[in-house]
């Protein structure tokens, strides 16, 4: 066998920490698929201490990452301290240093991926990233590779552990949304900045690297409409469950007749789909691809190990693919990077979907008729409308309407003018529908 790649660890928290752990100890194993050893001989985190605690003999620790970049030993540089400013400079110092690179960062992809990928492009290198999108599922392989003979249509994805887990809480548990997210905090699935899970921003990473290898577009996450999950109430998910839905927080990208729509939102879903029961950190994807219809990927979609497996089966092939001419490897987002194509992504306004509408309005007779020529005149159709009384509101009663799909622009024009009738008190929640049939 040949003598073992020699990899560099930057960051040993989460991902990191399972990604040193798992190597270990199915080296044996690595080895025999790899061809040849994979051996972590570097690692770096600004938290010394911890970086001791779980390197062993013969791995050189240190807080400064670019001792382990600027060490000619190292063939592949590891990142996994996350965000885009230092990761993104060390990232481009090691690309430039002639280093393939792994990395779980999905924000820096999703933000800075059309430069990182020409750096590595113009240096030979290779920038691998399976486990940035959905921790442990083996999506990006599936959809840059083995879906290579499909003209994709659109992918659904539940694609943060973190939201799915809390929305699961929430609906199985009747538990308030502040504790369940201190607790996937603490299980390691939140992104530093837990925001980024919880409005939405994250699971936008995600599906615009997706996106971007099923289109074959350009990474261009400015264009993603994005909506989380802390306006979600309690009623709302007991409503769609009495209609038969469950809400997830769903990515979703789909090739429309103007262009690609490219959004992150609230959705429900109808329960009876598989994807509607993946719950807790679990992640699911859908992909529907012209020939071989959908497809549907399971896993967990964050945590050490699961993350750390996608890392290094980056590492794997990174380790067979490196002799191989550049021109000969798998391109980065699946389509030669000068025949990617300009098909624009479609502001949210262009976008057609179902809506569940819950308004609170005084409960007397010709309010419902009202409301529903309001939706009429703005072209909107109902597929099912409940009244919802509830004793602590006196005359106050919940409508609850689901809607056919329309253009957004009519959704929201309609909820203006409902929101703006004197029988109709607060706002009107909107969330949309996905049936994921077509
Ligand atoms: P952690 O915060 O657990 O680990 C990051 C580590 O990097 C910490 O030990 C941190 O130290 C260290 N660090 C921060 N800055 C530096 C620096 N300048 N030099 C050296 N070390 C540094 O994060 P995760 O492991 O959770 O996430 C890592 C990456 O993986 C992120 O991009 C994340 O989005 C991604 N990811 C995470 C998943 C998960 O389940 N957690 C799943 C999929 C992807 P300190 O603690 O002192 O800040
Ligand atoms: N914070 C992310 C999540 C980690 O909860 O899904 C995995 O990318």
């Amino acid at each position: 066998m040949m003598k073992p790649i020699k990899v560099g660890i930057l960051g040993v928290g989460t991902v990191g920490g399972g990604t040193y752990t798992v190597l270990k100890r199915n080296q044996e194993e690595i080895a025999r698929r790899a061809g040849r050893g994979v051996v972590v001989t570097m690692i770096a985190d600004r938290d010394l201490d911890r970086a001791r605690s779980i390197a062993e003999g013969g791995v050189t620790v240190t807080d400064n990452a670019h001792d382990v970049i600027n060490d000619a030993d190292i063939d592949i540089i590891v990142e996994l301290i996350g965000g885009t400013t230092v990761a993104k400079d060390l990232i481009l110092a090691a690309i430039a240093q002639g280093k393939h690179v792994v990395t779980a960062n999905k924000a820096l992809l999703a933000n800075y991926g059309t430069e990182i990928f020409a750096a590595a492009r113009e240096k030979g290198v290779i920038v691998a990233f399976e486990a940035a999108v959905a921790g442990g599922i083996p999506i990006i392989k599936a959809l840059r590779e083995s879906l290579t003979a499909n003209r994709i249509e659109w992918i659904a994805g539940i694609i943060n552990g973190t939201a799915n887990f809390i929305l699961s809480e929430m609906r199985e548990k009747s538990l308030p949304f502040a504790p369940v997210l201190e607790q996937a905090q603490k299980l390691g699935y939140a992104e530093a900045d837990p925001t980024y899970d919880i409005e939405g921003v994250d699971a936008a990473h995600k599906i615009t690297i997706m996106s971007a290898i099923a289109f074959g577009i350009p990474v261009q996450f400015d264009k993603a409409y994005i909506e989380g999950i802390t306006q979600l109430t309690q009623e709302d998910i007991n409503y769609a469950e009495e209609l038969g839905y469950r809400i997830k927080l769903l990515g979703i990208t789909r090739r429309a007749e103007q262009g690609i729509e490219l959004r992150v939102h609230p959705a429900l879903i109808p329960a009876r789909r598989l994807i509607a029961n993946v719950e807790g950190v679990m992640n699911a994807v859908v992909v529907k691809g012209d020939a071989v219809g959908a497809t549907l990927y399971y896993g967990a979609g964050a945590g050490s190990e699961p993350t750390a497996s996608s890392v290094i089966a980056d590492l794997v092939d990174v380790t067979r693919m490196q002799t191989a001419d550049p021109m000969h490897r798998v391109p980065t987002l699946s389509f030669q990077p000068d025949l990617l194509s300009d098909t624009p992504v479609l502001s949210i306004e262009a976008v057609e979907t179902a809506s569940y509408l819950r308004l609170q309005v005084v409960d007397k007779p010709g309010v419902l008729a009202e409301i529903t020529r309001l939706l009429a005149d703005c072209s909107i159709s109902i597929s099912a409308v409940i009244q919802k009384e509830n004793a602590d509101e006196g005359d106050l009663v919940h409508i609850i309407m689901l809607t056919h799909k329309t253009l957004e622009k009519n959704i929201n024009t309609a909820i203006q003018k409902i929101e703006a009738l004197p029988v109709v008190t607060g706002q009107v929640t909107r969330i949309r529908i996905e049936e994921l049939n077509d």
